[in-house]
């Protein structure tokens, strides 16, 4: 018993670190928000997407923020891709024993291959991506009704309309961008 339950661990942490040395292919690395920005996003979704119906994550790694986005926007369909399949499996399994989380959709894919097809029209687009993938994150701007929330990297050649310093141990900076007013859109 002990040693399957070890041959577990070892295959996890394997996986894990794997998610790790692979992220430059997927697209960063799966490190999740801390509790203070998370806290962050949610007060920027109530301050200028207070009426939205649906969010979209970009990258959900571990699932924590888009299971928190869930159970606090219970109203919202949240729906939240990630790129990575270790992450993306972990995201499932986390999902299967969180309660209250039936607006939670978790998608396996390239996100903005899908804002690329333009089926999806969000209020509001959350994502934490690594630097050198934020030029693809511009993709973002024209499919969101009202807000774009990026994490630590802000989009490329666009005006964010607040740049909130979180105060946690990461010093990471939310750059909230209310798409309603952006030139890009028209
Ligand atoms: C830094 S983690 C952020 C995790 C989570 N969003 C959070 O804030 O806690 C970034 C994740 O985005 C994923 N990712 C990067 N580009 C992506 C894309 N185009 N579509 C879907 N997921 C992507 C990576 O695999 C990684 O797991």
């Amino acid at each position: 018993m002990l040693d399957v339950a070890l041959i577990i661990f070892i295959v996890l942490l394997l996986a894990t670190a794997f998610s790790f040395i692979l992220a430059p292919f997927a697209g960063s690395p799966p490190i999740p928000s801390t509790p203070k920005t998370c806290q962050a996003m949610i007060d920027a979704i109530h301050k200028y997407d207070p009426d939205g119906e649906v969010i979209i994550e970009v990258g959900f790694a571990w699932a924590g923020l888009s299971i928190k986005l869930a159970k606090t926007f219970p109203n919202r369909k949240i729906i939240a891709y990630e790129i990575s399949p270790f992450p993306y499996l972990m995201g499932r399994i986390r999902k299967c024993f969180s309660r209250n989380v039936g607006n939670l959709t978790l998608c396996y894919g390239n996100a903005f291959k899908a804002f690329e097809k333009g089926s999806l029209k969000p209020d509001t687009i959350v994502f934490y991506l690594c630097d050198s993938i934020s030029e693809k994150a511009k993709v973002c701007m024209p499919a969101a009704k009202n807000l774009v929330l990026a994490n630590t990297y802000a989009v490329p050649d666009t005006e964010p309309s607040e740049v909130i310093n979180v105060g946690d141990i990461a010093n990471s900076k939310l750059y909230c961008y209310n798409t309603s007013l952006l030139e890009v859109k028209k």
